[in-house]
């Protein structure tokens, strides 16, 4: 398996292009099975994850075209040939759990496995399942299947979310758009993937209003039609690499990112030091004096601090200035990365979904293992200061969600270089 190798090297300087945003563009890609016009999705993001959902639409008998080395995707699913998601691809993404909703919506029946769980929880899917029974329809889970029927067709309906659900939302939300008659859908997520999602189903005919609030009305239409729509930029991406300069010192100017889509993450890192700026082509954020102050984080759905920057927080916390208390309330088991980064020197204590992390001056390089996407991409922030070679093993977990790591922070100085497995 390759291995990334990070060697402190001082303050960075340059600038990072953002990518799309991985998780606006595994909704975005099942939303193809809702008609049989050709969808085109630009600025997507060149990662494993959309590969593995390119084989899943494929084994349906969708045609996904990767275009432009994989930054344009041009599918369409007027043929399919099948209605089952094997377990044997949706056990490798969960997300692939998202054609349930669309294949519903379109043809009245699906089988999709369960995913199962995964490193940071069981992920259940019990929401998804619920909001599409509040639409009429029929779900028997069986052999480790759900094999949904909506023989009449799906009908709109009113359904509140018992708890705040990105995957169930979105899920939701596409069946929705085809459903006979009005869904007015309560306590949805207000993620900018949702706000994204929406906007690519309105560019396709649906008739919706209210994404990025916690209701969304959707006025179900006879059928949607095609469209070409730019993937939203990667929030996490953007946050992950503004904490760059923040650990290791410099300045770096993420290119194609928005600080509204992270505010409350960009907050915090003021908070506790760091200079952000909105520029005309993205975000910078420069830490070129004084020590990192502790800050306290509790993760929330949007727009609270994202989940999935709590690690790469974490890593900054790791030589801040004081104690930190990171509270981590989406995800019964995220602080894996923790034991990792006590490896480096590192002083947390982990408590249930609490963490307290007291800053150190300086981290040590050390061998440590990737455990999930961003527990792996914390590991390697924290070695971009750390005092000697870190070697981040499991790489394959990073290659999910960032493309090309080593070739974007080195671009801004890092010495930090990928050692391909023999
Ligand atoms: C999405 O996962 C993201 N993945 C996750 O990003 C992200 O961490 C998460 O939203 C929260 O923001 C994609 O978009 C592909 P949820 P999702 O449903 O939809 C519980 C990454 O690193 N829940 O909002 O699975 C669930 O267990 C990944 O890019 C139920 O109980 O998250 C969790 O505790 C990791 N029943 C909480 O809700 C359900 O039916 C939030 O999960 C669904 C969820």
């Amino acid at each position: 398996m390759d291995q990334i190798v990070v060697t402190g090297n001082g303050p960075l300087k340059g600038e990072i292009p953002i990518a799309g945003a991985k998780n606006a563009c595994l909704t975005l890609m099942p939303a193809t099975l809702l008609t049989d016009a050709p969808l085109t999705l630009t600025n997507a993001p060149r990662l494993s994850d959309i590969k593995t959902m390119k084989a899943l639409l494929e084994s349906l008998g969708a045609e996904v075209q990767a275009l432009q080395d994989g930054k344009v995707l041009v599918m369409a699913s007027h043929d399919l040939t099948s209605r089952r998601a094997d377990y044997d691809i949706v056990r490798k993404m969960r997300a692939s759990i998202l054609v349930l909703g669309p294949l519903l919506a379109r043809y009245g029946d699906a089988e999709v496995s369960l995913p199962g769980g995964c490193a940071i929880g069981a992920r259940p899917v019990d929401l998804h399942l619920r909001g599409l029974e509040a639409l009429g329809a029929t779900l028997d889970l069986r052999d480790g299947y759900v094999h949904a029927k909506a023989p009449g067709g799906l009908k709109g309906a009113e359904f509140e979310f018992p708890l705040v659900s990105v995957g169930a939302t979105e899920n939701v939300l596409m069946a929705a758009t085809l459903a006979k008659g009005t869904s007015v859908l309560k306590n949805v997520a207000r993620e900018p993937e949702i706000v994204d999602l929406a906007r690519c189903l309105r560019r396709m005919g649906a008739d919706i209003e209210g994404e990025g609030t916690d209701t969304i009305v959707v006025h179900g239409v006879a059928a949607l039609g095609g469209a070409t729509h730019p993937v939203v930029a990667d929030r996490i991406e953007l946050g992950t690499y503004l904490l760059a300069p923040a650990i290791a010192g410099g300045e770096v100017e993420c290119v194609g990112g928005s600080r509204d889509l992270i505010a409350a993450f960009a907050d915090k890192l003021e908070e506790a030091g760091v200079e952000i700026t909105q520029t005309n082509r993205g975000v910078k954020a420069a830490h070129k004096t004084g020590r990192i102050k502790a800050v306290d984080v509790t993760t929330q759905p949007f727009p609270g601090f994202p989940t999935d920057l709590q690690a790469q927080m974490m890593a900054l916390m790791c030589t801040a200035e004081g104690t930190s208390v990171l509270e981590e309330t989406i995800f019964e088991n995220r602080f894996m990365h923790a034991p990792e980064l006590t490896r480096m020197g590192a002083r947390i204590e982990v408590s249930g979904g609490t963490a307290r992390v007291t800053g150190v001056d300086r981290l040590k390089g050390a061998p440590v293992m990737a455990t999930d996407l961003r527990a792996s991409v914390s590991l390697i922030l924290a070695g971009l200061a750390a005092e000697g070679e870190t070697v981040v093993n499991r790489v394959y977990h990073l290659d999910r969600g960032y493309e090309s790591v080593e070739d974007k922070l080195s671009a801004c100085g890092a010495r930090i270089e990928r050692m391909r497995a023999a």
